[in-house]
């Protein structure tokens, strides 16, 4: 083969024709197709080293080239690793950096004298490689699989020369990262936006990587040494590792904000890196400049902005919490636990919103006994509470309580008469609302909770709190908790109307207010409130629905279409699918689809991190980004009165009632 045509555009029909019949036998070509093993035939290049030890190229170069080993062996050697794996004949190298856009993952160096290599240049497999299917690219260290990537074709591109690229399939978690650092693209041109890959492993690493374990890597890699080169290239190589990692960092920082720093070992990891960050204004100015559109100048009391250009390095200035009346919980925030003993006397005690049952009972009777923690709703269920589990706050069902008893005691238990629910509806006050107004107080209180809620916390609560160390849920579950309030709510005030005219009015009332919601784009509370209308309760009083004129009528069956679960809630799906940001999704549907893909597909396969599953995962939550991509402006209707109703103190009025319709 060696002789045939050696420079590709001297090659004849014939040498063509043996070049591809001997491609037949080329296990890095086994798996293409005719057509595409005829296009290698014409461009490949014949390339040979005479000496073991030769590097063909080195790790950080840029990729010109994809390479098949015709004869011979090579060394993969990385850094801070050294050798990782020998490919032999018949494999190939060199795809990665072509594709990703990104540095040589690893240097190659000869392993035997005399070595005959396949050469393709970038352009040509590119070209040809393009719109091969099905291209695995598993690469291994010491014997055992540690990255497997896959060609993805698509919008997740992010700035490849061509319009495919490899992702990460599977993992090693170290590996995963190390890839995720090679293709930190350092010169982003103005467009900071969190590579896709990185926004996925940085909000799920904790399921696979602890946060020792991440900042012992990351810490690793900003201290990686380049042992041979000039000097030059050392330097250059020292310092753009320290500017991925850096940059990776600030992404972390970004995606996190001040939740981070409630990590304690995340936050001992950065301030430590803080110091040595500081000092090298190389790597401030390009956190700065990665920070710079994120930044909102604030402005100070005679008017100028603050630019804030001499102020101290800090991982976390650009961070606010969200601004509005609701301040997302924290971990230690305490709340009002309110705790009965079997005579039903209530104890109230301030505990972090995060306490376990331990504590709970620590605070509450002395140790020794044989007490146990019980929640239990108003239909009388009780659910005994397990010693280790934790957040028993936010973990609390609606129109549930907590008590405190022996165990023989549990059986006694009774519900506590406000659990039953008001005895009593407020149509007084509603009757002085319009429905408009009831809708816009929902509106602006939803998106306080939807914005208070981190989108990590979407991963926590699906793959189990317990599983992430010092993970809180509790801004998800209070914005959970919502749904089932406002659904309740309606049936009880329905229900506890007793009047038929009434009734009516206030039933033509909630659907108008449903038809407001869906106006407003707040699908949460628009599915609560028609969640509420057909609960069997409300749906039964057949003389009330009666008296709702028919065009009104034929508004809540359109609506009713849309609640449709069949073919995986498909009205629903191509209705939300045509609304812009900022809108507010059905979340329980939503969390849904998170809990189906999880139990779906495993964490891990053949011991690698499942990253096909964590991208999937975050697919949906990046759906919550995007609803929330554009702020909400609230709309600000005669206040007070519905403050009271809906702000102050909703589960005072918007509860179960419980004969009708015992909570879920
Ligand atoms: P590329 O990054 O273009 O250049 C180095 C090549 O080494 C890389 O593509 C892979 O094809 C190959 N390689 C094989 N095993 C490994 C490994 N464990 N880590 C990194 N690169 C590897």
């Amino acid at each position: 083969m060696k002789k045939r045509g050696h420079i590709p555009s001297q090659r004849s029909a014939e040498d063509l024709e043996v070049i591809y019949e001997e491609l037949l036998h080329v296990k890095a070509a086994a798996h293409l197709s005719t057509s595409v093993r005829k296009e290698l035939a014409a461009v490949l290049v014949f390339e040979s080293h005479a000496k073991a030890g030769t590097v063909l190229f080195s790790q950080g170069d840029k990729g010109t080239s994809w390479y098949i080993i015709w004869k011979g062996s090579v060394n993969v050697i990385t850094h801070g690793k050294g050798l990782v794996t020998t490919l032999h004949e018949g494999e190939d190298f060199g795809q990665l950096a072509l594709l990703n856009d990104a540095p040589r993952a690893a240097t190659i160096i000869l392993r035997e004298d005399n070595c005959h290599f396949l050469r393709v240049d970038k352009h040509d497999f590119i070209r040809i490689l393009k719109d091969v299917e099905a291209n695995t690219v598993r690469l291994e260290e010491h014997g055992k699989s540690v990255l497997v990537l896959e060609r993805s074709e698509g919008e997740e591109t992010g700035g490849a020369a061509n319009n495919s690229k490899y992702t990460v399939m599977s993992g090693t978690p170290e590996k995963i990262l190390e890839h995720l650092l090679d293709t930190v693209k350092l010169d982003s041109n103005g467009n900071d936006a969190i590579d896709p890959c990185v926004s996925d492993f940085l909000l799920t690493h904790k399921l696979f990587m602890p946060s020792s374990q991440l900042c012992r890597a990351l810490q690793h890699h900003y201290n990686s040494k380049l042992f041979e080169g000039s000097d030059q290239e050392k330097a250059n190589y020292v310092l753009t590792t320290k500017q991925k990692v850096v940059k990776l960092i600030g992404q972390w920082v970004t995606l996190y904000g001040l939740l981070l720093k409630e990590d304690s070992i995340a936050m001992d990891s950065l301030e430590r890196l803080k110091k040595e960050v500081a000092v090298d204004y190389r790597l401030t100015s390009m956190l700065k400049d990665q920070f710079r559109d994120r930044r909102r100048p604030k402005v100070l009391e005679n008017g100028y902005q603050s630019l804030s250009r001499n102020q101290q390095f800090d991982w976390f200035s650009n961070c606010e919490e969200p601004v509005g009346r609701l301040q997302p919980i924290r971990a230690q925030d305490k709340v009002l636990y309110e705790i009965y003993r079997p005579d039903y006397r209530p104890l109230t005690l301030m505990l972090p919103v995060s306490a376990s049952v331990q504590e709970v009972m620590s605070a509450t009777v002395q140790p020794g006994g044989d007490h146990v923690l019980v929640k239990m709703n108003s239909s009388g269920e009780r659910a005994q509470l397990k010693l280790d589990a934790s957040a028993v706050f936010t973990a609390m069902g609606l129109n549930e309580r907590l008590f405190v008893c022996s165990s023989s005691q549990v059986d006694q238990l009774t519900p506590l008469k406000e659990q039953q629910g008001p005895e009593q509806g407020t149509l007084d006050v509603l009757e002085q609302m319009g429905s408009k107004d009831i809708a816009s107080e929902l509106t602006n209180y939803d998106w306080e909770l939807f914005t208070a809620m981190h989108e990590v916390e979407l991963v926590y609560y699906i793959f189990g709190r317990h599983k992430f160390h010092g993970a809180i849920t509790a801004n998800l579950e209070r914005f959970v908790r919502r749904f089932n309030e406002v659904q309740y709510w309606v049936v009880t005030e329905l229900c506890l109307c007793e009047d038929l005219m009434k009734r009516a009015m206030l039933l033509k009332k909630f659907i108008k207010i449903a038809a407001v919601l869906k106006e407003q784009k707040n699908l949460n509370s628009f599915f609560a409130v028609m969640f509420g209308l057909s609960n069997s309760a409300v749906h039964r009083l057949y003389k009330t629905w009666e008296r709702i004129p028919s065009k009104i009528k034929r508004i809540y069956c359109a609506y009713e279409r849309l609640m449709d679960p069949s073919r995986n809630h498909r009205a629903y799906r191509l209705a939300v699918a045509k609304l812009s940001p900022p809108y507010i999704p059905f979340m329980p549907l939503l969390l849904k689809d998170m809990t189906f893909i999880n139990e779906g597909n495993p964490n891990y396969v053949d011991k690698l991190v499942n990253f096909e599953k964590v991208r999937m995962i975050a697919k949906t939550v990046k759906i919550v980004r995007g609803c929330r991509s554009q702020p909400y402006v609230p709309s600000s209707p005669q206040r007070g009165l519905a403050d009271r109703m809906f702000l102050e103190g909703p589960s005072n009025r918007i509860s179960t009632c419980k004969k009708l319709h015992p909570p879920t």
